[in-house]
């Protein structure tokens, strides 16, 4: 069965596992997640098949908005609907203003921001290491 838990400060290792996983050219450390899980601001999800972990996101607030830091499913548990899941748990934190920034060729990602709402205020030219631009899109007060 599919279900989304919140992470707690145990889950830095099965968070940086699935992280290295699904960015493997960008994984972030089991000390990264550390440290963030004991900040207030910050709220990470964990999706679970089963007892198997198959997915994250993070999130840092401030105020009334909400930046959405990385969102992603392993490999094998993509198109099932659990990254659209994932989108809506997010929306039920208590800010008004999601933000995030997305690579211009990560098609898969801005199809489903899109679908969920999203649309795009800016770009940042040549952003990532391989020269792509990121597009910064935003969502106020999303359906749940
Ligand atoms: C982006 C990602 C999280 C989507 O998760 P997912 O669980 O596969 O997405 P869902 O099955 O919930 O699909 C939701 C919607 O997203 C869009 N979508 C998802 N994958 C898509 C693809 N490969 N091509 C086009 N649209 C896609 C569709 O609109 C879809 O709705 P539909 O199934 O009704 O057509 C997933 O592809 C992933 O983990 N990618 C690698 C990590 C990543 O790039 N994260 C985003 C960083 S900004």
């Amino acid at each position: 069965m599919f279900r989304i838990r919140t992470a707690t400060a145990k889950d830095a290792q099965i968070l940086a596992r699935l992280h290295a996983e699904i960015f493997p050219e960008d994984a972030w450390t089991v000390e990264w997640f550390a440290s963030r899980l004991r900040q207030e601001r910050m709220h990470f999800l964990i999706a679970e098949d089963g007892d198997t972990p198959v997915g994250i996101s993070a999130v840092s607030t401030v105020a009334d908005e909400a930046e959405i830091l990385t969102i992603g499913l392993l490999s094998t548990d993509r198109r099932k609907g659990y990254g659209d899941q994932l989108l809506r748990s997010i929306f039920k934190l208590p800010v008004n203003h999601f933000f995030l920034e997305v690579a211009a060729d990560n098609q898969a990602a801005i199809e489903m921001y899109k679908s969920a709402g999203f649309y795009e205020t800016g770009r940042r030219r040549a952003y990532y290491k391989a020269g792509t631009d990121a597009i910064i899109m935003m969502l106020s007060q999303p359906s749940p």
